[in-house]
């Protein structure tokens, strides 16, 4: 398997293969910068991935887009990532990935991401200390969704010149922990929401709460509606995609939701604006980082992203580039500016 020739292999530190038989642990770690302190923070997917290239492209590509989130607000560490192929989430497996991650010393301090949860991370800080939790723990979850909705509303103020969200339409792709908080947090401001999960339960549960209109998982990209959020996995906006938005403003909580640099500039040429992950989905990495801070700082943090996302507009204005490209300028300088490296 081609690691340093790998196209998204961005001169990351160090990338460890995990195996464990007797837990059916198989995980790659990731840490693509160490910043100033010498240490990383990042997720842990848990995806019945169909191959291990999968797996590694992943793995590559989250890392090197949680380093440039952590710079973009100012934390003072690099960005990793864990990712474990497929097997059934039981207590040994969740042992297995703590003393994984405990071999790694505090290089990489991990947290919950998709098919993981926060009491699952209770379980692997049995077995190492370097595990993303407070007391009292911030719900990452609510804060990303909070953050993603600050930035979606700056965006439809910016783009359609609307104040509030009152009647706004939103098409919500994934109803995991994410997307229902923020269909939530948008049907308590008036939004309209289209629907989708691969998962019925979670869809007819968002439909019968908050009175959502349900589609089909693959229909979702047809919606005719002001905003398309995807708040699913990663590489979803595309080609093929792309064309069939009927939407103003992409704003969601999906890392990597491009599959490629250039689906930026094909949102921009069609006068899509689209507040990029690093911005929108990086409420979730404020709080983890706020450690023991009253609500109402980190509300105010998070309601700082309007003005960070204000910022990165200006700057693809400025350089004559797009949303995403700018967002990752302002994010490399940033980390060079903590790190005295690039
Ligand atoms: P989750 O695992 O709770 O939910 C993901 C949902 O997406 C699941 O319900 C799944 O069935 C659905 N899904 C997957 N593929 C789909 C498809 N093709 N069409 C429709 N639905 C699909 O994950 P969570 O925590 O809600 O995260 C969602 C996204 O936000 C992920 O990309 C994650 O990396 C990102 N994110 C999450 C943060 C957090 O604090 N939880 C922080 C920053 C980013």
């Amino acid at each position: 398997m081609v690691i340093f020739d790998h196209p998204d292999f961005d001169g990351h530190e160090h990338v460890s293969f995990f195996s464990d038989p007797s837990a059916g642990l198989k995980m790659i770690v990731a840490i693509h910068r160490t910043g100033p302190l010498g240490t990383a923070g990042g997720g842990c997917r848990l995806w019945p991935y169909r191959s291990e290239q999968e797996a590694v492209r992943d793995a590559l590509r989250l890392s090197r887009t949680m380093t440039l989130k952590l710079a973009l607000i100012e934390v003072p560490a690099g960005g990793a990532k864990a990712v474990v192929l497929g097997g059934s989430k039981t207590d040994s497996l969740l042992a297995a990935i703590g003393r994984a991650v405990d071999r790694l010393a505090g290089r990489f301090i991990i947290a919950e991401d998709v098919g993981t949860t926060p009491a699952d991370m209770e379980t692997v800080a049995r077995h190492t200390l370097w595990v993303s939790r407070q007391a009292p723990r911030a719900d990452t979850a609510t804060a990303t969704a909070y953050g993603v909705l600050v930035c979606l509303a700056a965006a439809v103020r910016r783009r359609l010149g609307r104040a509030d969200l009152d009647g706004i339409s939103v098409a919500v792709q994934g109803l995991g922990r994410v997307g229902r908080a923020l269909c939530r947090e948008l049907a308590a401001r008036g939004a309209r929401l289209v629907v989708t999960d691969l998962d019925s339960c979670r869809v007819d549960e968002t439909v019968g709460e908050l009175g959502a209109t349900a589609v089909a998982p693959e229909a979702i990209f047809d919606q005719a509606a002001d905003v398309f959020s995807p708040c699913a996995l990663g590489d979803v906006l595309d080609e093929r995609t792309v064309p069939r938005l009927r939407c103003s403003v992409v704003s969601g909580s999906a890392n990597n939701p491009l599959a490629a640099p250039r689906v930026a500039d094909a949102l921009a040429a069609r006068g899509i604006l689209y507040t990029p992950d690093i911005v929108a989905n990086a409420g979730g990495a404020m709080a983890a980082a706020s450690g023991d801070a009253p609500p109402q700082i980190l509300r105010a943090r998070l309601d700082g992203l309007a003005a960070l996302l204000d910022g990165v507009c200006a700057r693809a204005e400025r350089d004559g580039i797009s949303t995403q490209a700018a967002a990752e300028r302002i994010a490399r300088e940033r980390f060079a500016a903590m790190a005295g490296r690039p």
